[in-house]
């Protein structure tokens, strides 16, 4: 079974429209090259019409890095996936530590998002993952295993291509302080256990499921060898093109060498 490896970086909140435009014209031809690797751009909302109109006919997927379920009303403040749709975006996060914990977003509010966004064909990258003290205490499964259920729970017999998951140690983002790639594969290979549990072999061994939490050039290798990572979903190491453009490069490099030795 062959998972095609994604890369994803996650701007939060940060460029010009200006800057993404530079930033996108730059990335184009670079990811064009990387054949066989997911990229997508998950930018903010002043930006992302304008990087779905840059990305429209390459691979790069542009991304919304959040929506509401609903699909119009009186929700101040708020976008909706058709309004998503409509500018070209092919791909939202869903569930962010950041969404959860500085704005409040709980696990059925993740579940409803996820739900309308494969309703509507539009690629969920799903976060999960605890924080330092859960971990310390011997917590993490409890919590992974936790929101990976809320949301499988959320949705009818989706295929393993409908979703895609990351699993971002909360305490590894923006720190520095990377997972080792044996927890990330670790805690991967669990949620992948419980996928195949949750939806059925077929699922489990076609949905692809991210590392997210300081991974930067120098590490993505060995993250991206470990069996069950099927790729990153990057913040910092995203902000400059070059250096996103090196973590394609070995998404790409693992995925061939992961062909060449028969898996
Ligand atoms: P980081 O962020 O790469 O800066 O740790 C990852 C994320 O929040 O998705």
């Amino acid at each position: 079974m062959t998972r095609r490896p994604m890369m994803a970086a996650n701007w939060k909140m940060n460029k010009t429209v200006r800057e993404a435009q530079d930033y996108t014209a730059a990335l184009l031809p670079h990811a064009a090259d990387a054949d066989g690797v997911d990229v997508a751009v998950f930018a903010p909302l002043t930006c992302l019409s304008e990087v779905a109109r840059m990305a429209e006919d390459s691979q790069v997927l542009a991304g919304a890095q959040n929506f509401y379920y609903e699909d119009s009303g009186a929700f101040t403040g708020e976008v909706s996936i058709p309004m998503l749709q409509d500018i070209g975006v092919r791909t939202v996060l869903v569930g962010h530590s950041e969404r959860r914990e500085v704005f409040g977003e709980s696990d059925d509010l993740v579940a409803r998002k996820t739900k309308r966004a494969v309703e509507a064909g539009l690629l969920p990258v799903v976060c999960v993952g605890e924080t330092k003290e859960e971990r310390d205490g011997g917590g993490m499964w409890e919590k992974v295993s936790g929101q990976v259920r809320v949301v499988m729970e959320s949705l009818d017999g989706p295929g393993g291509d409908a979703l895609v998951f990351a699993y971002e140690p909360i305490w590894a983002i923006g720190t520095g302080d990377t997972a080792t790639p044996e927890d990330a594969q670790d805690a991967i290979g669990q949620m992948r256990g419980l996928l195949k549990e949750l939806a059925g072999d077929d699922f489990a061994a076609s949905v692809r499921i991210l590392y997210g939490g300081s991974v930067k050039p120098g590490n993505v290798a060995e993250i991206m060898a470990q069996e069950d990572v099927d790729g990153a979903l990057v913040g910092g190491a995203s902000l400059e093109v070059e250096s996103f453009v090196a973590l394609i490069e070995a998404a790409g490099e693992a995925a061939s060498g992961g062909e060449e030795s028969g898996d």
